[in-house]
């Protein structure tokens, strides 16, 4: 399912309607390329769960996971990096989710370990300033976080 396609405020705006939406224990997994604009959409994300528009959410590469304050905990991880299953146990990314949201960059790394009813997004570049970001994933948690709002809006 087509989310949206469009330019930089397009995407800002769906991040942050999803956002607003998220609640504890969801997982939002972004696909695509490098620079198709996962950090953008997570940061985007982090401002509508109540991030402060001041705290810098940028890829947390070498961290490999960062964790942020706002309406709730917000866990932002990039795996580009991630060694293997070992890493993946020690760094407990899923049971922190569990207190709030993790938003994920490169979730295929994490092969099978991705919870069940994680939202997923994939990214594609359309044009150099434009892209699409399509939709999907199944259960309660999923059709939340995709249904528009009153206002028709997603
Ligand atoms: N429509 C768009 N949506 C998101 N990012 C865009 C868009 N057009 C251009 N960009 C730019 O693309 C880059 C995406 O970078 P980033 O979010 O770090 O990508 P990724 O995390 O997927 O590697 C940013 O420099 C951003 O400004
Ligand atoms: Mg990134």
């Amino acid at each position: 399912m087509v989310l949206c396609e469009g330019r930089r405020p397009t995407l800002r705006r769906l991040g942050r309607r999803l956002g607003a939406r998220l609640l504890p224990g969801d997982v939002v997994c972004l696909q695509g390329e490098l620079g198709a604009g996962k950090t953008f959409l997570a940061q985007a994300l982090a401002l509508g769960a109540g991030v402060p528009r001041s705290v810098r959410v940028t890829s947390p590469t070498f961290a490999l996971v960062q964790e942020y304050s706002g309406r709730l905990a917000f866990h932002h991880a990039d795996l580009y990096r991630l060694g293997g299953p070992e890493e993946l146990r020690e760094l407990g990314l899923f049971e922190r989710a569990e207190d709030g949201v993790l938003v994920l960059e490169w979730p295929e790394r994490c092969g099978p370990w991705v919870p069940e009813g994680a939202l997923w997004l994939t990214l594609e570049i359309v044009e150099p300033f434009t892209r699409r970001v399509t939709a999907r994933g199944t259960g309660q948690r999923v059709e939340r976080l995709l249904t528009p709002s009153p206002d028709g809006a997603r």
